[in-house]
């Protein structure tokens, strides 16, 4: 992992206040983001988003509500109008819990499919902007860096192998009583790659100005403290460049 963090000013907002600081967790499907980002919020008491709920959800009611995964605007349509509440990690889409249902895996697959339509990320970006309120935020998914939030504090891009996300999705979905083969799983993972990465619009990829944390061989809390290290170092810099940022 590099350590060169660009020191920005704090980005402002239109009132010339300065923006709550975000932190950009990017990353592919499995890669280990989610619990990184979350653990970095809960370490740092800021807030979480997780977009790619967002991506599930808009799968999930298009799965209930019969439109197809390659009808762009009724898709837009559908993600505009989000009836979802988010608290304390628990999800509510019109008024019921869905909290499980779109961790399921033909919303994880579908998710995939609607994130590829341009209309549909758009209708989603200022819903995922509105998570930023002081203190800060932690925000994970696949643009967050690139498009969502480009004035991020830091931004990290998370990887690992192919091989070890397999794995790891294996152990989290035996662990919960759901049997599925590695090879299936494995072939999954590189589908939901490909078109992620392949995607017209706002395609899975490092920003520029983006910190790779390759985390094949590092466990959850070694990933979460590198984050928190590269954080602290980031708001020291600025401080020191201007005290009164
Ligand atoms: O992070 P996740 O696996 O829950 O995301 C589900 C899908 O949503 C993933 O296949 C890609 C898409 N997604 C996206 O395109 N952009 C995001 N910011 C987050 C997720």
């Amino acid at each position: 992992m590099t350590e060169s963090v660009s020191a920005a000013r704090p980005p402002q907002g239109a009132n010339g206040a300065p923006l709550p600081d975000v932190i950009a967790v990017d990353g592919p499907a499995a890669s280990g983001k989610g619990t990184i980002a979350a653990g970095v919020a809960r370490a740092l008491e800021l807030h979480y988003l997780d977009s790619g709920s967002l991506y599930r959800l808009v799968a999930l009611k298009a799965l209930r509500t019969g439109v197809a995964f390659d009808d762009e605007p009724a898709l837009a349509i559908l993600a505009a109008g989000l009836d979802v509440r988010f608290d304390d990690g628990a999800i509510t889409l019109d008024g019921a819990d869905a909290t499980a249902a779109i961790r399921q895996e033909d919303v994880s697959a579908g998710a995939s499919r609607v994130a590829v339509h341009g209309s549909v990320r758009r209708a989603l970006i200022e819903r995922q902007r509105a998570f930023r309120r002081p203190p800060g935020l932690v925000a994970d998914g696949r643009d967050m860096g690139t498009v969502v939030f480009p004035d991020a504090r830091i931004k990290v891009f998370v990887t690992a192998s192919a091989e070890e996300r397999a794995r790891r999705r294996h152990k989290q979905l035996i662990a919960k009583g759901i049997s599925i083969t590695m090879d299936g799983l494995l072939r999954d993972i590189r589908e939901r790659d490909a078109r992620d990465t392949g995607r017209a619009a706002a395609p899975l990829k490092p920003a520029p100005d983006a910190v790779l944390l390759d985390t094949t061989n590092l466990t959850i809390d070694e990933a979460i403290a590198r984050v928190l290290a590269l954080y602290r170092a980031a708001v020291d810099r600025t401080n020191a460049e201007d005290p009164k940022a």
